[in-house]
């Protein structure tokens, strides 16, 4: 990405300005008028270390490109951050049951643990669709880089609102039927495998 998509890495980084020993920064509040980025947790040295494997190589930073080249930095930023906190946090629940299953053979007796792997649960989809955004929030304004911007890609479709709104109910509606069928499903379950019935 740094030598094929400079611009999106920076946003990723939210890299304002070309640095030579560039940190790697997480979290924080991007602000594009004043090219800085406050309150962010910062590893001195660790961008150009990960791109370079030298610690005071020089990455380019978005004042490199023209203002109007620029991706929406705190879109890509925080959504890169979101992608990589997921990845992490599972990796961290996932070596927290791995050590206590070492340790005790059990896992269903440790309900802090299965408190988090139910919250980790949904972490693999949510790092899915943060990636994503990245990828695509990151290469913009170009639909095909530095050919074509996306603004002059998009075909006119007047009345667009109708299907979305109509599709979207749609999805809404059959979600809540699966909720509900799964929710009888398993309160009927429920009541086939209590102690009187197995016994
Ligand atoms: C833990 C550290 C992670 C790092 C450092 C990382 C890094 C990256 C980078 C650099 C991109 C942008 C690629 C591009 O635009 O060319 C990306 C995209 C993506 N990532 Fe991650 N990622 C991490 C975790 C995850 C996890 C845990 C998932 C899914 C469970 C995930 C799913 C994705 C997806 C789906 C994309 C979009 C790919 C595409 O559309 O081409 N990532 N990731």
């Amino acid at each position: 990405m740094g030598r094929l998509q400079p611009a999106k890495l920076a946003a990723m980084e939210a890299l304002y300005h070309t640095e030579a020993g560039a940190p790697l920064r997480i979290g924080g509040l991007p602000d594009d008028a004043t090219r800085t980025t406050r309150y962010a947790l910062t590893i001195p040295h660790g961008l150009s270390w990960l791109l370079a494997d030298q610690a005071d190589a020089t990455v380019a930073g978005l004042e490199e490109f023209p203002r109007n080249n620029w991706p929406e930095v705190r879109i890509v930023h925080w959504s890169f951050d979101v992608m990589v906190f997921s990845g992490f946090a599972m990796l961290a629940v996932a070596g927290w049951a791995g050590w206590i299953w070492w340790r005790r053979r059990t896992l269903a007796e440790h309900p802090w643990l299965l408190r988090a792997l139910v919250a980790a649960g949904p972490l693999g989809f949510v790092a899915i669709e943060a990636g994503w955004v990245v990828t695509e929030a990151g290469r913009q304004p170009w639909i095909i880089y530095h050919v074509m911007r996306t603004a002059d890609a998009v075909t006119p479709m007047p009345g667009i609102a109708v299907p979305l709104v109509a599709f979207t109910a749609l999805y809404l509606f059959l979600a809540g039927v699966v909720v509900a069928l799964l929710r009888r499903l398993f309160l009927e379950t429920d009541e086939t495998v209590s102690p009187a019935s197995s016994a």
